[in-house]
């Protein structure tokens, strides 16, 4: 099968490449090369025939039609990503998720794809004191990224009403692995207790995620691009809750360094104190995640720990130069 992967240079899109190419499949992969892609998340498949890039945005329609030409599947993991980032600059959210989604959507119904997945996330429910989301619940998202993600499902859904396209929408929890961009929680700490510099906790560092290891994640989005039913949201979580602090706790055990690094930090405007996703839905079709936490986040830590080549860069340039310019008061 031809499959377009969107974001196959990004943490996760990458790691669904992996799975398809794995799987035999012909994967095109169409990434506009943000400060988040880079080519060296994908280096391992380069080479391989059944691989090619298209460098380009979701949101613009020549390319998506261009794209989608000869595909029998979309994965769309196109978007920007970061939570602190969409409260400096909400427009460039809409620009890829909701507006670059619909575009996509709509090329890949003109081209007749016979499936589209959208890749989402569980913020779009917003946050929960107890209990967890179900896929039938309501969705009330509380900061710019979730609301750009929002939209994104709301164009997939509605097109799927109105026009009988195939659409998959998939909920994501919180994901760690190799390969994140070092400005989410998890890399960052730990790049950071690597070099021994200060580990930013906002607030009471007692808000809650649930975390997923990213191969868990790609497989869960694999799974439900071939089981299920058009139309349909899937919730894709690790069952893995714990508040921040404790993960920074667990990521200074992992690599050795002292608890000292731990700075209190001014919270996150209108941050979400708590996610959790009821996953019954996925799991009744077959899939459940199978790396235990303590083990994913510990060959994570490795992972930062052989790969400064990879992160140092990024470090050192444009993720740099960005947190000086937005968080010089934190
Ligand atoms: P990422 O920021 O690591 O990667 C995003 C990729 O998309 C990059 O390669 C970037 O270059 C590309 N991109 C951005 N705008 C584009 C555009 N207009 N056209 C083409 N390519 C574009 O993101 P990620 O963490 O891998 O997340 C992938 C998807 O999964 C996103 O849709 C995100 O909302 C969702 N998700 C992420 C998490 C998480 O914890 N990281 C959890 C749940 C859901
Ligand atoms: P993040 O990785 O940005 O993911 P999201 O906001 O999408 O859940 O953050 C995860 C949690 O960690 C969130 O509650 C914010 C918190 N956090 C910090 O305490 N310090 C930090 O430097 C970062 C990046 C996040």
């Amino acid at each position: 099968m031809k499959v377009l992967i969107t974001g196959g240079c990004g943490f996760i899109g990458s790691e669904v490449v992996r799975v398809a190419i794995e799987q035999g499949h012909e994967v095109v992969n169409l990434d506009k090369l943000t400060y988040a892609g880079n080519p060296a998340n994908v280096a391992d498949v380069a080479d391989d025939p059944r691989y090619s890039f298209i460098n380009g945005d979701i949101a613009d329609p020549q390319i998506a039609t261009q794209s989608v030409q000869g595909v029998e599947v979309v994965i769309n993991l196109a978007a920007e990503s970061h939570v602190d980032r969409s409260l400096h600059n909400p427009t460039e959210f809409i620009e890829t998720d909701v507006v670059g989604t619909a575009t996509l959507i709509m090329a890949a119904r003109e081209a007749g794809v016979r499936r589209f997945v959208q890749v989402s996330t569980d913020e779009v429910y917003g946050s929960i004191p107890a209990g967890a989301f179900k896929e039938t619940d309501p969705i009330q998202p509380s900061s710019p990224y979730s609301a750009s993600k929002a939209g994104g499902d709301l164009q997939a859904l509605a097109i799927h009403h109105t026009f009988g396209q195939d659409i998959v929408i998939t909920r994501g929890s919180n994901t760690y692995g190799p390969r994140q961009y070092p400005e989410k929680l998890v890399p960052l700490f730990i790049t950071n207790a690597l070099d021994g510099l200060p580990l930013p906790v906002y607030g009471d560092g007692q808000q809650i995620r649930d975390w997923i290891h990213v191969r868990d994640h790609a497989e869960g989005i694999w799974h439900a691009m071939e089981h299920g039913e058009a139309g349909q949201v899937y919730n894709v979580g690790g069952g893995n809750e714990w508040p921040n602090l404790e993960i920074t706790e667990r990521i200074l055990a992992h690599t050795g360094a002292s608890d000292d690094l731990i700075t209190y930090v001014e919270d996150r405007p209108g941050h979400d104190r708590r996610y959790a996703l009821d996953t019954t839905k996925l799991r009744g079709m077959g899939w459940a995640p199978k790396v235990d936490f303590d083990d994913g986040l510990a060959s994570t830590v490795e992972w930062y720990r052989e790969r400064r080549d990879w992160w140092e860069p990024i470090k050192s340039g444009e993720y740099a130069d960005w947190h000086a310019k937005n968080y010089a008061g934190r």
